[in-house]
């Protein structure tokens, strides 16, 4: 089975703007606000989806675009003035920063109740304590997925390869929670393949692109695929996971597409969160 992310995400989206349709007509609308420095492409594809799907379902969506030569001091004045506006209800500073910020300093400038991403040390702590927490997009996207595949995770092996702040620790987090037994791997893990043979649930997030191999999974694994990698051969340009998905697709119980699988999930997920913090902020 091929896991749709793409209509999931659309279907997500859906239940979105039907709530938001129906907020108190006296409160502002959800405001998202991000913030993009520099000119990084990817980034760049990346906020420019974010911003058309939340005008979709109904969130005014603001883009702050700065200098990469912004100080640090400047950013965060900034960010303080987004803290202190009523009508931002999210606020996502698009990484990677300009090697002359520290972008831990900033994220924790952030108000951790508009924190969408999730990244706020107050989150991450709700998060791993499991308390109520804004859960940062990626994993939670990855979550949703795995959920709609095997609604009860309980007791399943998942191994995570990758220890990544934005996936592979929430992730881990998300499936603790959910009584599997969690492996995290990452580049110094030894026997990884094995590892993987063990995997009822494998979420690949290591940007290795076809790392992951039709003899390093068994039959009944639902593989989510992270990985967003370019491949060039022959000149065709085109965008492979980490898993060998042609090779892998046949053989396990369900697996994510690259693209259409993690990705559209991701921006549905910011919007959740969104209208997430909004209602709670507002005490709906
Ligand atoms: N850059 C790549 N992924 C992400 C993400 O999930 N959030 C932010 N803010 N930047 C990113």
């Amino acid at each position: 089975m091929i896991i749709d992310g793409k209509k999931i995400a659309e279907e997500l989206r859906f239940k979105l703007k039907k709530e938001i349709d129906q907020l108190p007509t006296n409160l502002s609308k959800p405001g998202l606000t991000v913030i993009l420095i520099g000119d990084h492409p990817a980034s760049q594809i990346y906020v420019r989806n974010k911003e058309k799907f939340a005008k979709e379902v109904g969130i005014n969506s603001k883009l702050l675009k700065f200098e990469e030569t912004i100080t640090e001091q400047d950013l965060i004045q900034e960010i303080h003035k987004l803290n202190d506006d009523s009508t931002v209800h999210g606020i996502l500073v698009q990484l990677p920063l300009p090697s002359h910020i520290d972008s831990g300093k900033i994220i924790s400038e952030i108000n951790p109740a508009k924190d969408v991403d999730g990244f706020h040390p107050n989150n991450v702590g709700n998060l791993s304590s499991g308390n109520d927490a804004l859960v940062p997009c990626t994993p939670y996207g990855c979550y949703l997925l795995l959920k709609k595949v095997i609604p009860n995770l309980s007791g399943l092996n998942a191994v995570i390869i990758g220890r990544s702040n934005i996936n592979g620790k929430p992730m881990a987090q998300l499936l603790l929670k959910e009584n599997c037994t969690v492996t995290i791997t990452h580049s110094k893990t030894k026997n990884l393949k094995d590892l993987c043979l063990t995997a009822d649930i494998l979420v690949a997030s290591v940007g290795n692109p076809q790392m992951v191999k039709a003899d390093w999974v068994k039959k009944d694994c639902v593989i989510i695929d992270v990985g967003i990698n370019r491949l060039e051969d022959n000149g065709t340009k085109r965008i492979v996971g980490d898993v060998d998905f042609e090779n892998v697709k046949d053989l396990v119980k369900a697996i994510t597409p690259v693209p259409g699988g993690v990705g559209p999930m991701t921006i549905s997920c910011l919007l959740n969160n969104t209208i997430k913090a909004y209602k709670k902020i507002n005490s709906i």
